[in-house]
């Protein structure tokens, strides 16, 4: 690219996806309209290369299967095409090249990148360092808004609305960055949250002040079980063992809670059960072959979800109609 193309680049000014406040309310439903339409692009029953000759960036500093791969299978499946910092041991990081160059390095091979870090605010500050948009795949236990995104798409095809609903966040509240992007998602959309975590996993300060600036209506509890029958969603999450600066501590609190299929004898007939993955014991088999069970749904909505935010971002237009499948 010449002088020219990159000061052009630089003038477009394009902005990323580091939290959920990038996001208005209208912004996200026109998002998921969008991954609404692209389903049967995303299951391969058509093709349709809109993201031709663009090439995305994954950065993933920390292991992840399903956002990476998602991203990877997103821009393919539209035309696009893949570059991968692949396992960090094997990149220059290990030689002490900071973010900050690795950033402005893959700014110039790319058009936009996804990138996954253990430290939070790595997001923010390798926005700050690029010209093209940085989708923010997790930053250590602050934000995970792409996820987010799939999982307002998996309540709003079980539902048909991300309004009023009654939902259930429970198990790593402190260091689970998905549930902190979602709760803040889901107040905007006047959704009443129960917050069921042990003690010492409770939703940080500063997330509940903000949850509650926004209007919300929440409730802190230990207690799942008690709170499960009159919940629209119950979202599960892992223990973050890895956040612990402590194993002691970690083991103070490891499966804290199982969810077992005679557990959801008497929820709501309509209650959906879902987790970001992966699981380890929160969830049992035995609910995989219930009626609620989500979370794998959930995981195949990421490419839609990712599909329409990579289209977004890169100022593509997707079509009002697309052929080949029912959507
Ligand atoms: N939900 C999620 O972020 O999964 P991965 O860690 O596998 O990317």
């Amino acid at each position: 690219m010449g002088m020219l193309g990159w000061l052009h680049r630089r003038g477009l000014e394009m902005k990323g996806l580091i939290t959920m406040d990038d996001l208005t309310n209208e912004d996200i439903l026109s998002i998921l309209d969008d991954a609404a339409r692209l389903l049967p692009v995303a299951r391969g029953e058509t093709y349709l290369p809109l993201l031709e000759g663009k090439i995305l960036g994954n950065l993933f500093f920390e292991p992840s299967t399903r956002t990476r791969m998602s991203f990877e299978t997103a821009m393919k499946r539209l035309g696009g095409d893949v570059v991968n910092l692949g396992d960090v041991k094997t990149s220059s990081v290990v030689k002490g090249e900071t973010l900050f160059d690795t950033i402005q390095m893959v700014d110039g091979y790319t058009d936009i990148i996804a990138m996954r870090h253990p430290r939070q605010g790595a997001a923010r500050y390798a926005q700050d360092a690029a010209r093209v948009p940085i989708l923010n795949g997790g930053d250590g236990a602050g934000h995970h808004p792409t996820q987010t995104m799939l999982d307002l798409f998996t309540i709003l095809q079980s539902h048909g609305t991300l309004e009023g609903l009654s939902v259930v966040l429970a198990g790593d509240l402190r260091y689970g960055r998905t549930v902190h992007s979602l709760s803040h998602a889901l107040v905007r959309f006047g959704c009443k949250l129960i917050l069921a975590s042990p003690e010492l996993l409770r939703m940080p300060a500063e997330i509940i002040e903000d949850l509650r600036e926004h209007g919300a209506d929440v409730l802190e509890t230990e207690d799942l079980l008690g709170n499960i029958n009159d919940a629209d969603v119950v979202y599960m999450t892992r223990i973050q063992k890895e956040r612990f600066a402590d194993e002691d501590e970690y083991t103070k609190v490891a499966g804290a809670y199982k969810l077992h299929a005679r557990d959801v004898a008497n929820v709501k007939a309509e209650m959906i059960i879902m987790h970001p993955l992966p699981r380890v014991d929160e969830i049992h088999p035995s609910v995989d072959s219930t009626r609620h069970a989500r979370y794998f749904e959930q995981a195949f909505n990421g490419v839609v979800a990712r599909m329409a935010l990579l289209c977004r971002l890169l100022n593509i237009e997707v079509p009002a109609e697309i052929q080949g499948g029912e959507a």
